[in-house]
């Protein structure tokens, strides 16, 4: 399988450097500073409500970063989620956002749109411009299927997936944007053991397609045998970072997932950082009317 990226070997793709994301009076990511090189495969972990999720919505332009810049292969990013899709960093999300009442097959072909380049015009008058970058389209989509082992069910409604092919599903629609970076948020969530170990292939796969990785995950056995590098993020704030060995025999790292205190506590347990979880549905109604509504047109 190719891709048309041109990372050149041990290039920084992702560059983020103090990104910090308040909510009215919530900071949920407190001056994050985070890379990602080419080649590589990057974990990001931390207790529910750490920011993880916020920070991929600020890499993404589905949220402008309160402060903070990110960039991708040396370019600041538009705060667009198209453009930054465009510019070759694709995503999946911890609640799937698949259209549920197109075929597999479609959703995989929506995730192409942005590398067709046949116009409104051609696409109107359907002609022959427009038919063979369709087959084109349709060629590479089936063949991402493949490589997530969902080809058989191209015809099916997405809806009617499982829920562990339905986050396969998103990962083949996020490569079909031909990205250089994919940024997975909870991929094994809901998956049993054995639908776990085929994902960790296939992330295995994808970096070796030239396609950096970023993963969110809270299933530690994946993310350790996983990942080159990891980040621990703790109430909005990047605890730790290091290889997999150095993470693990953390301290701090441990005392944060069993809530306990750890050294640099007063630095971490500012007036405005929470010290758990907000209710969700009380942060939704705040995001309609704060500036972490969503960035997403
Ligand atoms: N749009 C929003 N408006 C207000 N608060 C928000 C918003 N989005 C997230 N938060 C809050 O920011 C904090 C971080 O949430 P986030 O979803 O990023 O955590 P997470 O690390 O992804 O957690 P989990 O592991 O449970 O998915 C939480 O306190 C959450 O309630
Ligand atoms: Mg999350």
């Amino acid at each position: 399988m190719t891709t048309d990226t041109t990372t050149q070997q041990g290039e920084t793709v992702l560059d983020a450097r103090g990104v910090t994301m308040r909510f009215g009076g919530l900071t949920a990511v407190k001056n994050v500073d985070l890379h990602v090189n080419s080649g590589e495969i990057v974990g990001l972990i931390g207790p529910n409500g750490a920011g993880k999720t916020t920070f991929f919505n600020c890499l993404t332009g589905l949220y402008v970063p309160t402060e903070g810049e990110v960039r991708y292969k040396g370019t600041v990013l538009p705060p667009k989620s198209f453009k930054v899709t465009a510019a070759g960093i694709a995503r999946t999300f911890q609640n799937i956002r698949l259209f549920s009442n197109m075929t597999v097959l479609e959703n995989v072909l929506v995730g192409r749109h942005t590398r067709t380049k046949e116009g409104l015009w051609s696409a109107l008058l359907r002609g022959p411009g427009f038919k063979k970058a369709e087959k084109e389209s349709e060629a590479r989509a089936m063949e991402l299927l493949e490589f997530v082992g969902l080809a058989h069910k191209r015809d099916h409604l997405s809806r009617n997936l499982p829920y562990g092919e339905q986050r396969k599903l998103e990962i083949a629609r996020a490569l079909a944007s031909e990205p250089g970076l994919l940024l997975l948020d909870e991929p094994t969530a809901g998956m049993n053991p054995q639908e776990t170990r085929v994902t960790e292939e296939l992330v295995f796969a994808i970096r070796d397609m030239g396609i950096a990785v970023l993963v969110i995950e809270h299933d530690m056995r994946f993310i350790f045998n996983l990942c080159d590098r990891v980040a621990v993020l703790v109430q909005g704030e990047k605890l730790v970072e290091g290889d997999s060995a150095t993470v693990q025999s953390d301290e701090r790292v441990v005392a944060a997932y069993l809530g306990e205190p750890y050294e640099d506590t007063a630095t971490a347990a500012d007036s405005d950082a929470p010290s758990s979880p907000a209710p969700q549905a009380q942060d939704e109604d705040q995001a309609a009317a704060e500036p972490g509504k969503e960035n997403d047109r």
